[in-house]
């Protein structure tokens, strides 16, 4: 770093450098870059300070600081700021230790190594080609794999015959192509979808998530009859701030700006939508990105759990 005191000094001696907050004490760069030299000259002298050197000093106040560090610009020591010390409660000792990282568990002690590989939780990027391959997809392609492969579990136009496999159509693109995607990379685990998902390619997942979303238009309902009981009733609308739960619609509602790949949950298998509530609690399904719905299955009991189910199920 160049020593900007001296310079700010020789072209603006008069300009403000500093005003101490509590006093309302000014310092001009003149003056600042004199008291600089001046703590440079002292460190020098009586303590051998030169370039390279890592000092730490418990400054008294916010100017003191200041101008120790014009000093170090001049000598080229490393100030090591102790003012902290003071306000974190610790000794001049341990402070000066800490701060010179001799202390175990101070910041600048060794973090152990961790052998553990960091792993995503779903490996989906919404980046520009994947929105514009799922706005610009191939319909023969998607229709030809939905009536040779998919339809024969999740029926010809996304209704399935049974609650074993759960009802794609009214589910966004967005939200097909994310799990498609978690099933291939294994994000996702399921012994049925996921040797299914392994055989696609990225347009073929492109183009099968837009024709089961456009088979309805993206929503199978966009109306909610609030018929609940009222606690099922509460926890959809506003969650329940004690446990941190936000309310279900907050993310899962027509048009509430919840993550892209929030799936339709309205008129799916109860069976289906408490089984993943269950898989989220537990921790089984983890490809939520950023833990969203594992926190909040996490939270709930099983009776609401199969209450919000059950609630889904019939809207
Ligand atoms: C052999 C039966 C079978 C076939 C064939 C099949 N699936 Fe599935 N699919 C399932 C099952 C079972 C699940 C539920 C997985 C779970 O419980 O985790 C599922 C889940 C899904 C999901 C997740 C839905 C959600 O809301 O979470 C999507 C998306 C999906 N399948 C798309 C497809 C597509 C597209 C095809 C055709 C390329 C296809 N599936 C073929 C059985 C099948
Ligand atoms: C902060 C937004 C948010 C809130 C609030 C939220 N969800 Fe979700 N939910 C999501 C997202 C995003 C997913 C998709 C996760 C993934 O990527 O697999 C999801 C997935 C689900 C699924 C799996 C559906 C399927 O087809 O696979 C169920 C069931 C579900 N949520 C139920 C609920 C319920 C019940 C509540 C209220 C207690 C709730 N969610 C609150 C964002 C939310």
């Amino acid at each position: 770093m160049k020593d900007w005191t001296s310079k700010w000094a020789l072209y603006s001696p008069d300009k403000t450098a500093l005003k101490e907050y509590e006093t309302g004490r000014t310092l001009t760069y003149g003056q600042l870059n004199r008291l600089g030299n001046r703590m440079a000259f002292h460190l020098q002298r009586t303590f051998g300070v030169g370039k390279g050197d890592r000092v730490a000093v418990l400054a008294e106040n916010c100017l003191e600081y200041v101008v120790l560090f014009a000093a170090a610009q001049k000598l080229g020591f490393i100030l090591v700021p102790v003012i902290q010390g003071q306000r974190a409660d610790l000794d001049v000792w341990a402070s000066v230790c800490r701060a010179l990282g001799i202390q175990p568990g101070s910041p600048s002690a060794t973090t152990p190594q961790s052998t553990v590989k960091a792993t995503p939780a779903s490996l989906v990027a919404w980046n520009p080609e994947v929105l514009a391959s799922l706005s610009h997809p191939d319909p023969k392609i998607g229709q030809q794999l939905a009536q040779d492969v998919c339809s024969a579990c999740h029926g010809a136009t996304g209704i399935s015959p049974s609650a074993q496999f759960p009802h794609l159509a009214g589910q966004s693109a967005m939200a097909i192509y994310k799990q498609l995607h978690d099933f291939r990379s294994g994000a996702r685990v399921n012994e049925q979808m996921t040797p299914v998902a392994q055989q696609l390619t990225e347009e073929q997942m492109t183009a099968v998530a837009d024709h089961y979303a456009s088979l309805v238009g993206g929503t199978l309902d966009r109306r909610l009859d609030w018929t609940a009981d009222p606690a099922t009733d509460h926890l959809v609308r506003t969650g329940d701030v004690a446990r941190a739960i936000p309310g279900c619609q907050s993310c899962h509602g027509a048009g509430a700006g919840g993550p892209m790949e929030t799936p339709t949950i309205s008129h799916q298998y109860r069976e289906y939508l408490a089984l993943q509530l269950d898989s989220f609690a537990n921790g089984t399904r983890h490809n939520d990105v950023f833990s969203r719905m594992r926190t909040i299955a996490s939270q709930l009991t099983p009776e609401e759990i199969d209450a919000l189910a059950r609630y889904y199920s019939t809207q």
